[in-house]
């Protein structure tokens, strides 16, 4: 069966820097806890008064992968878009993004809800639809708009502090003699789907969106997160996806050139790539300081950065693994 490669890739971040500074006229923080608790110096936002959502975002990434592929927007025979920041509830944000971008009236277009594992997700599905044949170009996007969801309240300063804005894109082709994606392992548990969630507005209410689950103390519309509860599943939960890959396709951590972990906290990334695996710092590839958390969007921001920087190059083994809501988590492991 013939296997497929990423031949584009193209991010974006909103011009707008929040740091952490910054978010003190809302919450109250500390650039020290941030820092020491999570790496994150600032992240990207859109400007407040709406307007602005994961499509459009997606699009500028979406665009950048396009030119990096040598491709326009008529090639495309699928959109896959993975967000948990959707424009809105219904329907899929690949739709808005597909008539923004101009791919022509008649395209697939697939939304993918995995949240952190998102790109992951995407990337799979992609990889499955090439190796059958059924597409040869298609669109995968990540791309998330957290900041206008967040609760700007002390309130909720777990969360909101560690969210960033930000989009990445990757053109998906069948493979060449140097690139593939060699293979790529899914999983989940919705035991803990509560651990980390937004709410509201949901079917499960009537009315699915009534003022008063909205408004003074009440905060079902604001994403929540048992912190400690996620990040000690994070860490065994990558460092299993990272093993599975390399144990799958018979080959060792020496092998790897550079691991891409999910930004979430660099804390995470730290236990996993230094105690857990015992990579050296040049093999674990973070940008989470100057991005913050951008969930869907992470993995592809960081590859294509990892890429524009040079420390990764065409034909080098590489591996992604994410962990998130769902919980889910996976990982790729792939020629690049
Ligand atoms: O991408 C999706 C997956 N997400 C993750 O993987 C995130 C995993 N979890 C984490 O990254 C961390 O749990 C957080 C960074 C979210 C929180 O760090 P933590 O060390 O687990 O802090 P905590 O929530 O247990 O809170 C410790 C203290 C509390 O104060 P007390 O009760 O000890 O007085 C919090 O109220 O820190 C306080 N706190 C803050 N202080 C200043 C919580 N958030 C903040 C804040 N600034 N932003």
């Amino acid at each position: 069966m013939r296997k497929s490669r990423i031949a584009g890739l193209g991010s974006y971040v909103p011009e707008r820097i929040v740091t952490n500074d910054d978010l003190k006229q809302w919450v109250d923080t500390s650039d020290e806890w941030i820092q020491e608790r999570t790496g994150i110096k600032q992240r990207h936002w859109v400007p407040d008064g709406g307007g602005i959502g994961s499509s459009d975002l997606g699009c500028e990434a979406s665009k950048r992968a396009l030119a990096d592929a040598g491709l326009e927007p008529k090639d495309i025979q699928m959109i896959i878009f993975a967000t948990l920041s959707p424009d809105h509830m219904f329907p899929g944000t690949g739709v808005f993004l597909q008539r923004k971008l101009g791919v022509p009236a008649g395209t697939a277009a697939l939304d993918v809800r995995q949240q952190c594992t998102g790109f992951i997700y995407g990337l799979s599905v992609a990889d499955q639809f090439i190796r059958t044949g059924m597409y040869d170009r298609i669109l995968l996007v990540g791309a998330e708009v957290h900041s206008s969801g967040l609760d700007r309240s002390t309130r909720g300063r777990d969360v909101t502090v560690i969210f960033g804005d930000g989009a990445g894109a990757a053109v998906i082709t069948p493979a060449d003699e140097e690139s593939q994606i060699i293979s790529t392992h899914l999983h989940a548990d919705g035991n803990f789907a509560e651990d980390l969630w937004l709410e509201y507005p949901s079917s499960k209410e009537h009315p699915q969106c009534g003022v008063e689950q909205i408004s003074g103390d009440h905060t079902r519309h604001f994403p929540k997160m048992k912190g400690r509860q996620v990040f000690k599943h994070a860490v065994p939960k990558m460092a299993e996806a990272v093993f599975e890959a390399l144990a799958k396709n018979g080959v060792s951590l020496a092998d790897l050139k550079m691991l891409i972990p999910h930004q979430a906290n660099l804390r995470i990334n730290e236990y996993v790539a230094k105690q857990v695996l015992g990579l050296p710092d040049e093999k674990c590839f973070n940008n989470i300081d100057h991005v913050g958390n951008t969930t869907a969007a992470s993995i592809p921001l960081a590859l294509d950065e990892c890429r524009r920087l040079g420390k990764v190059q065409k034909g080098d083994l590489v591996c992604l693994a994410a962990f998130g809501a769902g919980f889910t988590w996976g990982s790729a492991l792939l020629r690049l």
